[in-house]
């Protein structure tokens, strides 16, 4: 069976209005701007209004990555929705937009890979496309990372937002995606994790109490981890796709840490003027943060035909995942 080439068709991103300043965080918590800024390069997030869900953001960014590829929401063949906090346990959040979207022919299911999990999707909806299964996939990272806070923690409450990005993917005669490398160390799974609200722990006056239900977090765990694992794995990926770094155009990293993405850009001798960052605008969106900074890029006006762009991105599981993406469009 001949390959078929996948490539991104149209982006999409949508972000909640209200902004949530540095100078907010101080009068919920103690902190400072100064701290925050300097540890993590974040000035402000996104929140949610009670209102919006991750349905609502995820069919917001996949309505506009739909209209920019030109495909319609009934030549879809799958929905993927790339989160750690869905609407609801199950059903999946992405059979929820499949009836928002009225995409008659569409299979859908939510995909849990942590902040990596826009990389997984997008990997995942290539191989369907190279086997010539499906024709139209759409790829959504989206959370309301708000929702699981702990807004008395200020380890964690400083550093994540709110927000969706989305990537139609289909057939492309040229370029596309190039190659890809993923992989897991469930060992470091308990650095990064929501402990309570799934079948070992279900909600009890006792799992609210202790505050079970919010993000737990060793930053300085997942800080090594990052940065080891960002750069080991854009090498892999590069050498997959039979490609140098220096062959890369722009880098689009997890948004998370402006210190954890430096480094990486230096161990992988990428200048700065390859890399993007939009953190500190947003914090960490988690499974949303790297299709948001890739549509940002693209309307900013940074990728152009042609253009190999790698995305990396690493997170709870522990995961991590890096593509590179020849741009078609
Ligand atoms: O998507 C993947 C998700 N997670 C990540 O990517 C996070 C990776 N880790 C990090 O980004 C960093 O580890 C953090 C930004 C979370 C923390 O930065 P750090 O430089 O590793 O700081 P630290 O945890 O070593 O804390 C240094 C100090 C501590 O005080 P003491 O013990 O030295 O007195 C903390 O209690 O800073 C204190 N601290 C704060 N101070 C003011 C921690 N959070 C805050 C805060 N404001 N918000």
């Amino acid at each position: 069976m001949e390959k078929v080439q996948a490539g991104i068709l149209g982006l999409g991103a949508s972000l909640p209005e209200t902004i949530l300043t540095n100078k907010d965080l101080e009068k919920k918590v103690d902190t400072t701007d100064e701290w925050i800024r300097s540890r993590t390069g974040i000035k402000e997030r996104r929140i949610a209004s009670p209102e919006e869900t991750n349905l609502s953001l995820a069919e917001k960014a996949g309505r506009e990555a739909l209209d920019n590829a030109g495909v319609s929401a009934e030549e879809l063949d799958l929905i993927i929705i790339a989160t750690v906090t869905p609407d609801m346990v199950f059903p999946a959040t992405a059979c929820l937009l499949q009836d928002a979207l009225n995409a008659p022919t569409a299979a859908a299911f939510d995909l849990e890979a942590g902040c990596s999990g826009f990389v997984y999707g997008l990997t995942l909806a290539a191989q369907f496309i190279n086997n010539g299964s499906y024709k139209n996939i759409l790829v959504i990272g989206a959370e309301v990372l708000s929702r699981i806070t702990d807004w008395k923690d200020r380890n964690t409450c400083v550093l994540f937002g709110d927000g969706a990005g989305a990537a139609v993917m289909g057939p492309v005669d040229q370029g596309g995606f190039l190659g890809f490398e993923m992989g897991s160390d469930g060992g470091g799974g308990e650095f990064l994790k929501m402990p309570a609200g799934g079948g070992a722990i279900p909600a009890s006056r006792e799992s609210v109490d202790n505050r079970l239900h919010y993000i737990k977090m060793d930053g300085n765990q997942v800080f090594k981890f990052a940065v080891k694992a960002m750069a080991r794995s854009a090498k892999k990926v590069a050498k997959n796709a039979n490609l140098a770094i220096e062959d890369i155009d722009l880098f689009i990293p997890h948004q998370a840490n402006i210190r954890i993405i430096e480094s990486s850009a230096k161990r992988l001798k990428i200048p700065d003027k390859k890399v993007f960052m939009n953190l500190e605008n947003y914090g960490n969106t988690s499974a949303a943060s790297i299709p948001i900074a890739l549509y940002e890029a693209w309307k900013e006006g940074k990728i152009g035909p042609g253009d190999k762009i790698l995305l990396v991105g690493f997170g709870a599981g522990l995961t991590w995942g890096s593509c590179i993406v020849e741009w078609t469009g």
